[in-house]
């Protein structure tokens, strides 16, 4: 199949929804595709799904803008830090960390790493009045345009432009920031994926409602109160606060979390060891204690079992009642075979005298069960208390760079947490796109470490501007010791991650660290040249005057290679090969063939052909070629031979010409 696009302009995030539609109820869609709502909803009925009568939900101004701005197309490519990237640390490494405004990173990201994400956790802007948060967009829609994408009115168009264009930290700017980020990052989480948001009172309300909105109320799976170890904000009028908020959602219901492995107090109880290899045990009474402790609550559970002296025993509660054991007899014998009984002798103070009918039972023996510590985990609570403090997070950030070079970063024992509580295996993927500081990638590097995991990182960062007069100390050392000419926070995350690499290898000098991934590879995102954007369907010769591609650079045409490749599926960490035709260099990876340079000519045509047939790792399924360089008599003749070539070989190869 023979194709024109234009594409650069065009990457929007995937939306899967109508696709899914159309598998599971094509009856309900009619010839031209559209769907048939009523049929649609008949169909449900019949599968017993009620319809909810209430409508509930929350509207702001600029909601429409933000669902615009979710699946608008990007206004920017992709480029790579290829110095860096090629640095023996990082050559090989499957980290990453971005450079540019998150919407349109995770627009680039969203067909590669397509339900791809495990973990997302984000701290975004709280919008506190006092943490610079105020809209800002490069869109520019006239009242017209807004007017006939957003399908609004004309006041309300008027009223979101001039929101948008009035640096505006209202609750409506902070929720149209926020709608189309989180509706990409959504797309990029596997099925069993997981979100955590961090924010505080300012917003949580609103972001709660807007998740409800994103991710369906069913998915929410909690709201957590983590003690940030300070109180501020304390006034004669109002409390202080202690804590921020960890919002979670799952993508769907097939997200479970993993229990929380047993720390400090928890481990007390732990203080038994028969030294027969099985390590430490607890011992808990063998009758059930607490809530629903009594015979009739499970009467199964109540039977005489016999102690070391041969004498009836019967689950008995602290006021002389018929309680319970917690388990049922077959368990109970299975635990005697495997040794896990303990029986005490009570104090004689505490022996409990009982009535079963007519028999009065009196007992000086107490069976306790073995609990060992092994396996053993904690069910995830929404308090945390027992994580390290924001006070962490900033001396970790001294201990790094010997001065504060960030505020209010994050600990990294709280981020721990929350990998370890996301059931999360191997090779799993974490995507911060809020990165500041870069905590999440020291997180998972540390963790890594620790147990030899894999997990990735990929983290997205603004190259926001470090504010000279407030934090002048990080300003002169990006400056003066990195040699930055214009210091932005990007430059603080990158040298984080560097030095936290560092000191992980320096204090685990003793561990093989060697298949580790301590690396990362940078990319940025770069405005698209100006004068390159009209629409595919404008494409004739007089259009295509319009755009001067001689002033193209090399580092031009590899950017639109990089953002192509992520478009067409293959990750940013996967190398694209040079493949040589007879003196033209194409590029190949996954299946797919770009054919960037100028001058392709017919002898190249008939290597590209005769490769494809004897060299069995070369299977290019789509070839791609940069319209711009390639004259259409070229364009027909490559269009011809792979047809006539694909066809003689019943294979499917598609030639897209792409501008
Ligand atoms: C609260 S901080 C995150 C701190 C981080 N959790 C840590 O531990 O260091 C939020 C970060 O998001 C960045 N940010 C804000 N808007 C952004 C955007 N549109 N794209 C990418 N980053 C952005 C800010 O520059 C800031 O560094």
């Amino acid at each position: 199949m023979t194709k024109e696009q234009k594409i650069t302009g065009n990457i929007t995030p995937p939306n899967k929804d109508l696709e899914t539609l159309k598998k599971h109820f094509p009856q309900c869609f009619d010839k031209s595709g559209n769907l048939d709502f009523e049929k649609f909803k008949k169909q449900l009925s019949a599968t017993e799904i009620n319809f909810s009568k209430e409508s509930y939900g929350m509207d702001w101004l600029g909601k429409s803008y933000a669902r615009l701005l979710a699946t608008d197309e990007t206004t920017t490519l992709l480029k790579e830090d290829e110095t860096f990237n090629q640095k023996k640390e990082n050559a090989n490494s499957e980290n990453l960390l971005i450079k540019g405004d998150n919407l349109e990173v995770l627009k680039h990201l969203s067909n590669a790493y397509y339900e791809k994400i495990k973990m997302i956790y984000i701290d975004p802007p709280y919008n506190t009045g006092s943490d610079g948060f105020v809209y800002q967009d490069d869109r520019k829609f006239t009242k017209d345009e807004l007017q006939e994408l957003a399908g609004i009115s004309e006041e309300r168009a008027k009223r979101i432009l001039d929101f948008t264009q009035s640096k505006s930290n209202s609750h409506s700017a902070w929720l149209t920031f926020m709608y189309p980020r989180l509706y990409i990052a959504k797309q990029l989480l596997k099925e069993d994926g997981v979100i955590f948001i961090s924010i505080d009172d300012n917003e949580v309300a609103q972001l709660r409602l807007l998740m409800d909105e994103v991710f369906g109320e069913e998915n929410f799976r909690g709201e957590i109160i983590r003690a940030t170890g300070t109180t501020t904000g304390q006034t004669a009028k109002k409390v202080g606060s202690s804590y921020d908020t960890l919002l979670c959602y799952s993508k769907t219901d097939y997200f479970e979390f993993s229990g929380i492995n047993l720390k400090g107090k928890d481990l007390n109880r732990f203080n038994n060891d028969d030294n027969d290899g099985k390590g430490k045990y607890a011992l808990l009474q063998l009758r059930k204690t607490g809530n629903a402790d009594r015979k009739e609550d499970r009467e199964g559970m109540f039977f005489p079992i016999m102690s070391p002296d041969n004498t009836e025993v019967y689950p008995v509660g602290p006021t002389n009642y018929l309680s319970r054991w917690r388990v049922g007899k077959k368990t109970y014998e299975t635990m005697i075979k495997e040794n896990l009984i303990i029986w005490k002798k009570e104090d004689l103070s505490d022996v409990k005298e009982i009535f079963i009918g007519e028999e009065k039972y009196k007992t000086i023996w107490k069976p306790y069960v073995k609990y060992y510590l092994e396996g053993r985990t904690k069910k995830v609570s929404n308090l945390w208390t027992d994580i390290d403090g924001n006070k962490k997070g900033s001396i970790e950030i001294k201990d790094l760079f010997g001065f504060s070079a960030f505020s209010n970063p994050k600990p990294i024992d709280f981020i721990n947490k929350t990998i370890e509580i996301s059931d999360i295996i191997d090779e799993d993927i974490i995507l911060d796109f809020f990165a500041g500081s870069g905590t999440t990638a020291d997180a998972v590097m540390q963790l890594n470490a620790e147990d030899g995991g894999n997990r990735k990182f990929i983290l997205a960062q603004l190259p926001e501007l470090i504010d000279q007069k407030n934090n002048k100390t990080a300003y002169d050392f990006v400056k003066n010791e990195l040699k930055v000419a214009i210091p932005t926070i990007f430059e603080i995350t990158k040298e984080r991650l560097i030095r936290a690499s560092k000191k992980i290898q320096e204090e685990n000098k003793d561990k093989d660290l060697s298949n580790q991934d301590l690396g990362f590879k940078i990319f940025e995102t770069m405005p698209i040249w100006e004068d390159y954007n009209f629409e595919a369907d404008e494409l004739d010769a007089q259009q295509m005057l319009l755009f001067d591609e001689s002033k193209l650079t090399k580092e031009d045409i590899k950017a639109l290679l990089v953002t192509w490749k992520t478009y067409d599926g293959v990750s940013l960490t996967q190398t694209i090969q040079e493949t040589d035709l007879s003196g033209y260099t194409a590029h190949y990876s996954n299946g797919k063939l770009y054919l960037m340079d100028k001058g392709f000519k017919t002898e190249n045509l008939k290597t590209l052909l005769e490769k494809i047939d004897s060299d069995k790792d070369f299977n290019p399924t789509t070839i791609i070629a940069f319209g711009y360089h390639f004259d259409s008599k070229n364009l027909r003749e490559i269009s011809e031979n792979i047809k006539s070539y694909a066809n003689k070989k019943s294979i499917d190869i598609d030639f897209i010409t792409r501008y």
